[in-house]
């Protein structure tokens, strides 16, 4: 049999426009490739006419295309879900942790040479600042990085403490029968273990104070904790290998940020988390949630991409996006059966202010309205055959 590298899906949306799904990859063809590829619009058409599947393959250095029954798809799918299992298998048992040959996991989506940098960073101890906004996966990239690794994150959120001190260095206590003795913070602990992978967690939104105390730590040449600020007190070295990843939300967005101290800045290399793209985030959302109806799917990637865009245009008239975060939150609804309107009123709305005729949340409505209401009307229409 012939090895498909896609099965595409097709279908009409309600406004008649073609759309297509490479199933076998979990990945829809998005419009703009259906615009500068008629010819592959006209075999996905007649797919849908022939209730098949067109399948391509790699002839030469070219596409060889092929229309595949409903049951030729099933069978290709499951065999080649058994096939490809082993191969994955041997994926998983890491020889060697070689930042060389590092690739994203499958469900973490990063582009290849962040995530190659990323880990090499670890490997190598160095520090690192990942950067973006909110819910584009900077928390989640560490831990998959250091898991990658098998590396233990040591995790202190310094945007939730308002004593870096006793968070960082620790407290003095008082005993009746001792006197006065000093009690070590975890982070003490973690930065004298080998290899640890030390996660500084929202570091934008810390205290200046805790900037004070990590300058030394984060020096590559001086690394170690002064626990006090007088000149001659103890001093704790760093581990070898221990690298500190940073996470923090730049941009003018974020309120609480603080502007980051350029001297601390200057320890990190800067890793700037991207957002996903819509074709990314369906495949994400299709791996977490198999069971969501594929066109409801497109449907919520096709919303939080326009309104992405938006906000990346000269002059936007929203000042807020909707994060990977916030979808995974929709789409979890839409699994336990609200419909893509209710979980938009729910989840989607409240993000944009309301305040008048021109306000952000009337263009995301229209916005939204534009690809649920026809459904409504539609929906209107059923009930009155009934
Ligand atoms: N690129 C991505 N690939 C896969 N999942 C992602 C990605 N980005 C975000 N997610 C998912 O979105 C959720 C939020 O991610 P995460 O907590 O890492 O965001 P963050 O950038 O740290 O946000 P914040 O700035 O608010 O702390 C997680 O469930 C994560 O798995
Ligand atoms: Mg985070």
């Amino acid at each position: 049999m012939k090895e498909f590298v896609q099965i595409i899906k097709g279908h009409y949306d309600d406004n008649g426009v073609v759309k297509a799904i490479d199933i076998l990859n979990d990945k829809p063809l998005t419009a703009d490739y259906m615009k500068t590829r008629p010819d592959i619009k006209q075999r996905v058409e007649k797919a849908i006419n022939t209730k098949t599947y067109l399948a391509t393959y790699q002839r030469g250095t070219r596409l060889g295309f092929k229309w595949i029954t409903q049951e030729e798809q099933t069978n290709y799918m499951d065999g080649a879900l058994n096939d490809k299992s082993p191969v994955e298998g041997t994926k998983v048992t890491k020889l060697v942790s070689d930042f060389k040959h590092a690739t994203p996991p499958k469900d973490f989506f990063i582009d290849k040479l962040k995530w190659k940098f990323l880990v090499r960073n670890i490997e190598k101890g160095k520090n690192i600042m990942m950067t973006g906004p909110s819910g584009c996966g900077k928390t989640d990239a560490t831990f998959k990085a250091a898991n990658y690794l098998e590396r233990e994150v040591h995790y202190f959120n310094l945007g939730a403490t308002q004593d870096p001190r006793s968070t960082l260095i620790g407290n003095t206590h008082y005993n009746k029968d001792s006197g006065t003795y000093f009690s070590e913070s975890l982070f003490v602990n973690a930065i004298q273990q080998e290899n640890a992978v030390i996660l500084l967690d929202e570091l934008s939104r810390a205290h200046p104070e805790a900037w004070n105390i990590l300058m030394t730590v984060l020096d590559p040449i001086q690394r170690y904790l002064r626990l006090d600020e007088k000149d001659d007190s103890p001093t704790i070295k760093v581990a070898d290998g221990v690298s500190f990843i940073a996470t923090a939300n730049i941009g003018m967005e974020y309120t609480a940020t603080r502007v980051i101290d350029r001297a601390i800045l200057d320890r990190f290399s800067l890793i700037e988390m991207d957002v996903l793209s819509e074709d990314d985030e369906y495949t994400l959302l299709k791996g977490k949630f198999p069971t969501i109806d594929e066109n409801q799917l497109l449907q919520l990637c096709s919303i939080v991409g326009d309104i992405r865009k938006e906000i990346n245009t000269d002059s936007p008239r929203i000042s807020t996006m909707i994060s990977t975060r916030n979808t995974i939150e929709i789409a979890e609804l839409i699994m336990d059966g609200f419909s893509i309107h209710d979980a938009s009123e729910l989840l989607i709305y409240p993000l944009f202010p309301n305040d008048g005729n021109d306000s952000e949340r009337v263009f995301v409505k229209q916005l939204i309205q534009k690809y649920v209401g026809n459904k409504n009307k539609k929906q209107l229409f059923d009930t009155e055959n009934i």
